[in-house]
C-alpha cells in the first residue's frame, strides 16, 4: 500500500495522499458506526431494568446524534461528502448487545450488567477510533478537525465513566444476588 502510486493527479498535496484517503475512509467507517449506534441505543434503553441506566442510554442517544452531526462538519471542513461505510466492528458489537438482551431476563440486574458490558465495549471502540483519528488529523495539520474530534472523544470518555459509576454503584452488587 505504501508504495502504490496514484495513477493521475498526485500533486504531492496532503489532500491527494494515500494517508489522507485512508483517513477519510476511516471517518466513513466511524460515521456508519455512530449512525447505527444511534438506532441501537434506544433499544438498549428499552431493555434496561434500572431507570438510571435507561436515562444514561437516552442521554447518549442524543449525544450520539451530536457525534453524527460533528462528523458531518468534519467531512465538510475536509471538502468531502459525508458518506457511511460499513463498520464491521460496530456491527459485531451491536450484534453482541442484541445477544445479551436475548440471553438475559427482562427486569433483572443481570440484564443491566450485561448491557453496561456491551455499551462499554462500544465506548472503548469509539475512544480508540477517535483517539487515533485525532492524531491523524493533527499529523495532517487539520486543527479545526482535531478540535471537533476531541469534543466527541471527551464525550465518549465521559460516557464510559458514567457507565462505570452505574455498574459499581448498584448494578453489579444487585446482579450478584439474583
Ligand atoms: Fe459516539
Ligand atoms: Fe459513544
Amino acid at each position: 500500500m505504501a508504495t502504490k502510486k496514484k495513477p493521475t493527479g498526485n500533486t504531492g498535496k496532503m489532500e491527494d495522499s494515500e494517508f489522507h484517503e485512508f483517513f477519510i475512509d476511516e471517518l466513513k467507517d466511524i460515521y456508519w458506526a455512530e449512525k447505527h449506534l444511534a438506532t441501537a441505543l434506544p433499544k438498549m434503553k428499552k431493555a434496561a431494568t434500572s431507570p438510571d441506566l435507561a436515562a444514561a442510554f437516552e442521554k447518549h442517544t442524543e449525544e450520539t446524534k451530536m457525534h453524527i452531526a460533528t462528523l458531518e462538519q468534519v467531512f465538510e471542513l475536509l471538502g468531502e461528502k459525508a458518506a457511511a461505510k460499513k463498520c464491521d466492528a460496530m456491527a459485531g458489537l451491536l450484534e453482541e448487545a442484541t445477544g445479551i438482551i436475548e440471553d438475559t431476563d427482562k427486569g433483572t440486574m443481570i440484564r443491566d450488567a450485561g448491557l453496561i458490558l456491551a455499551a462499554q465495549k462500544v465506548e472503548h471502540y469509539e475512544i480508540a477510533t477517535y483517539g487515533t483519528l485525532r492524531v491523524f488529523a493533527e499529523n495532517m495539520g487539520h486543527t479545526d478537525v482535531v478540535d471537533l474530534l476531541t469534543q466527541t472523544l471527551d464525550n465518549e470518555k465521559a460516557t464510559d465513566v458514567a457507565l462505570t459509576t452505574i455498574a459499581e454503584g448498584f448494578v453489579n452488587e444487585q446482579a450478584a444476588t439474583e
